[in-house]
């Protein structure tokens, strides 16, 4: 699909409709996976849940949080926006602070590692223009009080963004599948924006996410256009320019040919061989997971150097990621861990 579509540009949907059907499908599969078809509107209500594809986690964050500081902006009249995100939301946020000009408003999690709702009521003010939470955060893997925070955003009448790039495409397989998932998606009416990778557990080539959106006039304040320009009217709906519409055929072909039923059981295989890991570290009593997560499987020690066990099992051929702030190491369960024998190694 890559070969064939190679040379596909989205930036010019007239020349290359095809790129335009795969990434309208891409969003839809992605948005009726994360509660549109429950939480958002019907198509044409302005409600109706909508979005693109960007190259990545990072590229989908980054635009909703434009999205946002242009929205509020033109809506509000805030001219010295401000973002509200929990410290474990990912350094994607802080680039958005910097990259956009918005002020980063980073809340302690608490002992649980948790957002703390009560501390991010307090730092809301009348420039604030989202309320960010994850489902899960990189570090522990724990997802945030999404219900509550986007409640506190929605009474505010200030935007919501979930998270959900590393989570978006195990988590609502997850809870089918009987494990506890706490309520992230566009099923809580607060919820007004998520982001969420088909480069990660999606399983499509690293190039490619999806950033959503509760109604198409939100989505608007993320396109560019100039009329100016003596190269023609000019509009582009990311950061880029052109764009690789091979990839967006080749997640499309990924998405299509794992289907829900493909989705589902990888999930099943991720999900046992996590609770295998939470099981043999739990009987290990130098270590201690951090909180039951679900598929992150994060843990620290108040005994032993938690690095020296990195590096130690790093030399055993076990990519660990080093943590901080506190020292811990976590193990985010993909599908090679599920192949037999891994996990027992
Ligand atoms: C929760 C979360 N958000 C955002 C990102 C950023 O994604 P990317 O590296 O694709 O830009 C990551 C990456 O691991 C993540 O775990």
């Amino acid at each position: 699909m890559y070969a064939i579509n190679s040379q596909s540009n989205p930036l010019h949907s007239d020349v290359w409709p095809s790129a335009n059907k795969f990434e309208a499908e891409i969003v839809m599969m992605t948005a009726n996976m994360l509660g549109a078809a429950q939480g958002g509107g019907s198509p044409g209500s302005g409600q109706e849940i909508v979005g693109t594809v960007s190259s990545g986690g990072t590229e989908s964050i980054l635009l909703a949080m434009k999205t946002y500081r242009d929205w509020a902006h033109d809506k509000k009249g805030i001219t010295a926006p401000e973002m509200i995100c929990p410290n474990t939301a990912h350094a994607a946020f802080d680039k958005a602070s910097q990259y956009f000009n918005i002020k980063m408003r980073r809340i302690p999690v608490g002992p649980d590692q948790l957002a703390d709702v009560t501390a991010t009521k307090a730092a809301i003010n009348e420039n604030t223009v989202v309320i960010v939470g994850s489902a899960p955060p990189f570090s522990h893997g724990l997802i945030d009080p999404i219900e509550e925070l986007s409640e506190l955003a929605r009474s505010h009448g200030i935007g919501f963004h979930t998270d959900a790039c590393l989570g978006g495409f195990i988590l609502p397989w997850a809870e089918k599948l009987g494990y506890p998932v706490r309520a992230f998606d566009f099923r809580l009416p607060g919820v007004t924006s998520m982001s969420a990778d088909t480069h990660k557990f999606g399983f499509a080539a690293k190039g490619t996410s999806v950033v959503l959106y509760r109604g198409p006039e939100l989505r608007h304040y993320q396109y560019y256009t100039t009329l100016e320009w003596p190269g023609g009217l000019y509009f582009s709906l990311t950061l880029a320019g052109s764009r690789p519409g091979g990839l967006s055929a080749a997640c499309w072909v990924a998405m299509v040919s794992i289907g829900e039923e493909g989705y589902l059981e990888s999930a099943r295989r991720i999900l046992g061989t996590a609770d295998y890991l939470k099981n043999e570290i739990s009987k290990i009593p130098e270590l201690k997971l951090i909180g039951d997560p679900i598929f992150v499987v994060a843990f620290t020690s108040d005994v032993l150097d938690i690095y020296a066990i990195g590096d130690y099992m790093s030399a055993h051929k076990w990519g660990l990621n080093s943590l901080q702030l506190p020292p811990a190491l976590h193990l985010c369960t993909c599908l090679p861990h599920t192949q037999p024998g891994v996990k027992e190694g």
